[in-house]
């Protein structure tokens, strides 16, 4: 069913109070299809949870947002699991649901907002796991063509929050099923990361318990935004070559980095910022989350425009005094 002059105010996390022009919720891939097809040439495009989205403006098309739900188990062997997931389902949904049947692979991340179908797209990734660790395959409707493909891991040139669907094909797919390989035995987990071992001190590495922490981490720092709306991480961490790394480190002794090759240096984003004097201002209802600097934050009423000349803002200054270039993560529409 199609709905006109519809307020997207409750389809995007950062809440912010934009009109689409016309809105429907797609409950199965037929009525995707069909949807579309009877669209025809107009201007379209699609949301899922609308955590990764600052929307800046009202729409004049058909805005769709992908509600197909369903997980089921499509293989399983000794140790091994094979699961598909309609991209409608929540994404920590899921996450709980695989404490539950204890299949590894995913509790690292347990709390990251969004849809199922929207987690290849920018690889989400947190606590030293991205989904690409664990990705199968996909299933998508290829928008030119009209018609149903399926892309494997090595399809989707996945990267740190990158993947073909945020680049090359920008715009030209909609994903309605991925298929994840879950561990039926204890894994390799992924515990390493800052207060991950710390928070774990002393508990069991089971994948419920290093879910909580993470969970405990997760809503220690970042924003909940059924409270404060938010995107998560408003832009990625940079990756900087070895030298400009050693000499900014000249300067700032303390900066915090992670090796990313061997000429390559990646910086948290939120430390850039904080340093600027960033972290917990406020301009307007536009705002710098006061416990993760890389968050911006929607207090109540900001326009989406106020939140990107923000962002704009921080990235010229980031600019000006580190020489970094600070890539936004969320998708500005
Ligand atoms: N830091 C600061 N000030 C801040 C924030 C961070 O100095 O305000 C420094 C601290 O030194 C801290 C370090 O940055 O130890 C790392 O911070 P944190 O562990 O919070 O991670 P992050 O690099 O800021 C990334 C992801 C998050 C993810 C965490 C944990 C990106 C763009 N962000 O943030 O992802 O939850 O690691 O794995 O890579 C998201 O994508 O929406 C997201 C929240």
């Amino acid at each position: 069913m199609i709905t006109q002059h519809f307020s997207l105010k409750n389809y995007n996390t950062f809440g912010i109070d934009v009109e689409t022009e016309f809105f429907a919720l797609i409950t199965d891939e037929k009525a995707l299809f069909e949807t579309l097809k009877s669209n025809g040439d107009k201007p379209f495009r699609v949301l899922g949870g609308g955590s990764n989205v600052l929307l800046t403006q009202d729409y004049k098309g058909l805005t769709l947002v992908m509600k197909n739900k369903g997980i089921s188990i499509l293989k399983e062997t000794k140790n091994h699991v094979i699961i598909e997931v309609q991209a409608g389902e929540n994404w920590h949904d899921l996450v709980l649901w695989t404490l539950e049947k204890d299949f590894g692979g995913i509790e690292n991340l347990a709390l990251i907002p969004g849809s199922v179908g929207a987690a290849p797209i920018q690889n989400i990734g947190a606590y030293g796991v991205e989904l690409s660790t664990v990705f199968h395959r996909c299933k998508v409707l290829d928008l030119e063509r009209l018609s149903f493909q399926e892309f494997d891991k090595n399809d989707c040139e996945f990267g740190y929050r990158s993947s073909i669907f945020k680049s090359q094909l920008k715009g030209k797919t909609i994903i309605t099923r991925v298929q994840l390989k879950l561990s039926k035995q204890p894994h390799q987990s992924h515990t390493h990361y800052g207060n991950l071992q710390s928070t774990l001190k002393g508990k069991e590495k089971t994948i419920q318990n290093i879910a909580a922490a993470v969970i405990a981490i997760r809503k220690s720092k970042l924003p909940d935004p059924a409270q404060i709306g938010n995107s998560g991480s408003f832009f990625k961490n940079p990756v900087i070559p070895t030298n400009q790394f050693t000499k900014l480190q000249e300067n700032y002794p303390e900066i915090p980095h992670y090796p990313d090759t061997l000429e390559r240096v990646k910086i948290p984003a939120g430390w850039l910022i904080e340093k600027l004097g960033y972290k917990g201002k406020r301009f307007g209802d536009a705002g710098v989350h006061d416990k993760q600097a890389l968050v911006l934050v929607n207090h109540g009423n900001a326009k989406g425009k106020e939140l990107l000349a923000l962002a704009r803002e921080i990235q010229a200054q980031v600019l000006q005094h580190f020489y970094i270039k600070l890539e936004i993560e969320v998708n500005i529409l």
